[in-house]
C-alpha cells in the first residue's frame, strides 16, 4: 500500500492556513496532503475533528534534581506520559548544571534519566550556572553544534543565578555560535530584600511568595536582559512572562528592532495570587515564580499573546507533590513561603486551556493557537520543519481535536505523579480525541497508548531566530 496510515476528512489547521485535506503517512512521516488519498493500511476517520501538529511543550522540568532536598514528581515517563494525553508529541525539559559540574556531565546525566522512559520525543535545553572558560570556549560550542543550540540562564535563585558580567560572557558567546538564549528575569536583591521584611513582619504563608515576588523586580530584571543582549547584539527570549510591566519591557524592545522573543504559559491566565492565599497551607500549590499577578495582569497576558508580544505558550511543567516530605511540604505546613519548591503541573492541561479560553472563547484564532503552541516553539528551538508542521516531508506529529467536546479538568484523570492540578474543577471546551508521533497513536480520548521509549531524542539545529540583527530574516 501506498501509506501505512491515511487520515481522512479532518480540518487541516496550521500555523498559516485552515482546509480540509487527508494527510497520507508513511515510515512517521507525512508523504501527502490532499483531497481523496486512497490506499493504507489504517485509517483514521477524522470527520469533524481538527488536525493540529501535536504541541510542543517547549518549557517544562522532568526529574530534575533540586539544590534543597524537593524531588520532582514527574520523570521522562510520567512526565512525557501526561503530555501525550494532552495533546503534545514534543517536549523540551531542561539539563540542568549545577555548580561545579562541567555542562557535558550534565547533559550526559540527563540522557541517562530519560533513556528509554519517554513516550514523546524530546529535546534538551541546558541550564548554564557555572560558565567557567571551559564551559563558555569549549563546552557550549561543542554542545551547540551537537544539537543541544538552546539554554536558559537564571537572573536570580542563590544555586543558579548569574551576574551581569556572566550574562555578557554567556551572550557572547551565544551571538558567536549561534545559541537561543532563554532568561528568568526577576531581580534576585529586590526578592531577597522583600522576602526578609515580609518573613520580619510575620509575613511567611504561602501568599507573600506573590508580593516578595514583585512584578518591579521582573520589570527590572527583563529590561536588564534586553539591555544587555542589545549591547551585544543577539537575540533573546524571555520565559514565562507575568504580566504587563514585562510585557511592556519586551514590547518596547521589539518596536525598536530587537530580536526579543517572549513566552509565557497557562498560569498567568488562570490564576490569581489570590489562588495563593488559601487555607492553611493550600497555596503553596500555586507558588511559581514569577507568581501570578491579577485579573489586569491576565488581561494583557492575553493581549500579548493575540497581538505577537508573545511567540511561545508553554506549561513550564515544575511538578512537586502537595502532600509529600518530598515536594510543597518539604519544610513542613508551616514552612516560609521562601522554603516551598517553585512551580505547578501543566504538561497535560496547556493544550486544552489554550484551547478552550482562547480559540473557544474567539480570544485568540486557531493558527495563532497552532503557532504558539507548535510551530513557533520549533522555529526558535530548532526543530522546524521536521516539527511545529503539517508539511510533506514532516514528522507525522499530529492531534485531532474535537472543538466541542467538553471536560473538567480532575488530577484523577490526568497522567502525571502529582497529586493535584491548580485547575481541578475548570470546565474546558475542546479536547484531545487522538495523538500521533511520527505516525504512531500515543494516545487516544486522554489516554496513553505507546509503551515508554517510543520517544526519541532531537537534536536541534542552530535557530534561525538566533541569529543577530541583520544577518537573517527572524519571522
Ligand atoms: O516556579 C517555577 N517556575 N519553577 C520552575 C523553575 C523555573 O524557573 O522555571
Ligand atoms: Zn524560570
Ligand atoms: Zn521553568
Ligand atoms: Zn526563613
Amino acid at each position: 500500500t501506498r501509506f501505512d496510515t491515511l487520515i481522512k476528512n479532518g480540518r487541516i489547521i496550521t500555523a498559516a492556513d485552515s482546509y480540509d485535506a487527508d494527510i497520507g503517512i508513511k515510515d512517521g512521516r507525512i508523504v501527502a496532503l490532499g483531497q481523496g488519498l486512497e490506499g493504507a493500511d489504517e485509517v483514521i476517520d477524522a470527520q469533524g475533528l481538527w488536525v493540529m501538529p501535536g504541541g510542543i511543550d517547549a518549557h517544562c522540568h522532568l526529574d530534575q534534581p533540586l539544590g534543597d532536598g524537593a524531588v520532582m514528581a514527574d520523570d521522562f515517563l510520567t512526565g512525557t506520559r501526561s503530555a501525550a494525553c494532552g495533546g503534545t508529541t514534543t517536549v523540551i525539559p531542561f539539563a540542568a548544571q549545577q555548580k561545579g559540574q562541567s555542562l557535558r556531565a550534565a547533559v550526559e546525566d540527563y540522557h541517562r534519566r530519560s533513556e528509554g522512559k519517554a513516550l514523546v520525543d524530546y529535546a534538551f535545553h541546558m541550564i548554564v550556572t557555572d560558565p567557567t572558560e571551559t564551559v563558555l570556549k569549549e563546552e557550549l560550542p561543542a554542545l551547540i553544534q551537537e544539537g543541544y543550540s538552546s539554554f536558559k540562564i537564571y537572573l536570580t535563585y542563590d544555586d543558579l543565578k548569574l551576574n551581569d558580567r556572566e550574562v555578557l560572557e554567556v551572550l557572547a558567546m551565544a551571538r558567536r555560535e549561534g545559541g537561543m538564549v532563554m532568561v528568568h528575569a526577576e531581580n534576585a536583591d529586590c526578592i531577597a530584600y522583600l522576602t526578609e521584611l515580609l518573613e520580619s513582619q510575620g509575613k511567611t504563608a504561602p501568599y507573600f511568595h506573590s508580593e516578595a515576588h514583585s512584578a518591579i523586580a521582573e520589570r527590572e530584571a527583563t529590561h536588564r536582559a534586553i539591555s544587555l543582549a542589545e549591547l551585544i547584539d543577539v537575540p533573546i527570549l524571555i520565559v514565562h512572562v507575568s504580566g504587563p510591566e514585562a510585557i511592556e519591557q519586551i514590547r518596547w524592545a521589539q518596536g525598536r528592532g530587537l530580536r526579543v522573543y517572549g513566552e509565557t504559559c497557562p498560569q498567568y491566565l488562570m490564576l490569581t495570587a489570590e489562588d495563593l492565599d488559601q487555607e492553611g497551607f493550600e497555596g503553596a500549590k500555586c507558588v511559581c515564580s514569577p507568581p501570578p499577578r491579577d485579573p489586569k495582569a491576565q488581561e494583557a497576558v492575553w493581549q500579548a499573546l493575540e497581538n505577537g508580544v508573545f511567540q511561545v505558550f508553554s506549561s513550564d511543567h515544575a511538578p512537586f507533590r502537595y502532600d509529600d516530605p518530598q515536594g510543597k511540604k518539604l519544610h513542613g505546613e508551616d514552612a516560609a513561603f521562601h522554603h516551598v519548591p517553585n512551580g505547578i503541573p501543566g504538561l497535560e492541561t496547556r493544550l486544552a486551556i489554550l484551547f478552550s479560553e482562547g480559540v473557544v472563547k474567539q480570544r485568540i484564532d486557531a493558527t495563532r493557537f497552532v503557532a504558539l503552541t507548535a510551530t513557533n516553539p520549533a522555529k526558535i528551538y530548532g526543530l522546524y520543519p521536521r516539527k511545529g508542521t503539517i508539511a510533506i516531508g514532516s514528522d507525522a506529529d499530529l492531534t485531532l481535536w474535537d472543538s466541542e467536546a467538553k471536560m473538567t479538568v480532575r488530577n484523577e484523570a490526568l497522567h502525571h505523579a502529582v497529586d493535584y492540578t491548580p485547575y481541578e474543577g475548570l470546565e474546558l471546551t475542546g479536547r484531545p480525541m487522538l495523538t500521533l508521533c511520527r505516525g504512531r497513536v500515543v494516545s487516544r480520548g486522554g489516554e496513553p497508548m505507546v509503551d515508554a521509549g517510543h520517544g526519541r531524542f532531537l537534536k536541534c539545529d542552530k535557530p534561525q531566530p538566533a541569529r543577530p540583527r541583520g544577518s537573517a530574516k527572524g519571522f
